[in-house]
């Protein structure tokens, strides 16, 4: 400690402006920089936490939990670990664009098997830090070559981390009608209407399915009326497509727009996302993808994708990798995956009829069909934000101010306590 002191004395001798630094720490370099709002969803969480009311529900956080309110492994994720545990693998650096068969099988998955674009190598996927990672490596490779327009279009509302990703990248936000607050469902005709007069070349972001935070999807003939408008406009599609599975509790029928959109030879570029349908959250699994015109433009396009992953991470983790791929490539991991995505959904969608139905038990006269009409992990209650003041205040019931509950946080126990609660904030 002594010859510390001695060392940092003969610092300040040296150097004036140290002696603040020695002194207090009061010569700042970062006086300027001021307070940054706090993670709405994270505030959530933190209030709840606080708050000692044993009937508490957090509804603000987007991740799955099961029947007792508690997190969830897959089973197939836990056999996968088991089976690469007794591999004795290596910890080697991965390539820069990931491990090669994750990246195949997370491409088979959602393009489908029997996808020419798959077949004849017109794509290339890269291993990313889940969906958010790949939602900014596509951004920054938009930024970097899409020469056509510097505009992506959002659906308003839309997952909260859209924005700043596209704009920390460089691109211009904007937005198209996408939620009809009067019906709580998907308004049809307005976005429809924006789409069809903001300019050509303009991209265009689409959640593919599990709308977050409204929980409203188009329904597939309105998903091929906004094909043949891209088609014949040009806007360049970006599908995010966080929830594959999560939706209907099917891989395959998740993923219709994404491939409708393909058959139609629109060539599009595609962020997905395993923490939710693995529920592999903390281990940043995901894949980007950009089906191309050709194979040979693939390459090209895989040679620069790689330039700009480099010197932002150099090459993405290893674990969650080989667990998705564990799965997605040995039939009975698979099949068991497939079976436990369904299993998930499901629970969702009989937490949404159950509260529609205690809603109308408590005396509700409002018409909660669209709780039930809405898909995935979310749900936009149509509440006001004093409504959820109310909740908060009176209910400890915490969700965000926008009225979106996290369904995945209601279970058989506390469903009847939020159909009592919104009741008497609504009634
Ligand atoms: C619409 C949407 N896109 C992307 C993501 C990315 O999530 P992650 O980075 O955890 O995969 C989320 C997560 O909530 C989301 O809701």
């Amino acid at each position: 400690m002594a010859l510390l002191k001695s060392r940092l004395l003969v610092g300040v001798a040296r150097c004036q402006p140290c002696l603040a630094v020695v002194q207090g720490r009061a010569s700042s370099w970062w006086s300027h920089v001021e307070m940054g709002p706090p993670d709405p969803i994270l505030g959530v969480t933190e209030a709840f936490k606080r708050d000692t009311n044993p009937k508490k529900m957090n509804l603000g956080v987007g991740a799955y939990r099961d029947d007792n309110g508690k997190p969830y492994v897959l089973s197939s994720v836990r056999k996968a670990e088991a089976q690469l545990a007794s591999k004795n693998l290596d910890k080697e650096y991965l390539p820069i664009g990931g491990l090669a068969e994750f990246a195949r099988a997370s491409a088979q998955l959602a393009l489908g098997e029997n996808c020419e674009a798959v077949k004849n190598g017109q794509f290339i996927t890269v291993q990313t830090i889940s969906g958010t990672g790949s939602l900014r490596i596509g951004a920054n490779f938009l930024q970097r070559f899409y020469k056509y327009s510097r505009d992506v279009y959002l659906p308003k509302p839309s997952w909260g981390n859209h924005t700043p990703i596209f704009r920390d990248a460089g691109l211009e936000v904007k937005g198209y009608r996408y939620y009809d607050p009067k019906t709580c469902g998907f308004d049809f005709a307005g976005a429809l209407d924006d789409l069809s007069k903001i300019p050509e070349q303009s991209i265009i972001l689409f959640h593919a399915c599990a709308h977050n935070p409204t929980g409203v999807d188009p329904k597939q003939e309105q998903w091929k009326e906004l094909a043949a408008l891209c088609k014949s406009r040009r806007l360049f599609p970006f599908f995010d497509m966080a929830y594959q599975g999560f939706a209907s509790g099917d891989t395959d029928r998740d993923a219709w727009a994404v491939r409708h959109f393909i058959q139609e030879g629109i060539n599009l570029v595609l962020s997905q996302s395993y923490a939710k349908n693995m529920g592999l959250y903390g281990e940043r699994v995901g894949a980007f993808t950009v089906v191309c015109s050709d194979a040979e433009e693939a390459k090209r396009v895989e040679s620069q994708i790689k330039i700009l992953i480099r010197p932002m991470y150099s090459n993405p983790p290893l674990t969650g990798a080989r667990i998705a791929a564990s799965i997605l490539t040995q039939p009975d991991l698979r099949k068991e995956w497939l079976q436990e995505v369904k299993g998930m959904a499901n629970r969702i969608i009989s937490m949404r009829e159950q509260l529609v139905s205690n809603l109308k038990k408590e005396g509700s006269i409002h018409n909660w069909q669209h709780i039930s009409d809405q898909i995935g992990m979310f749900c936009f209650t149509g509440l006001r934000p004093e409504q959820v003041e109310h909740l908060i205040k009176e209910f400890s019931i915490y969700m965000t101010k926008d009225g979106r509950i996290s369904v995945a946080g209601v279970t058989s126990a506390n469903n009847g306590y939020l159909a009592h609660a919104i009741h008497q904030v609504t009634k």
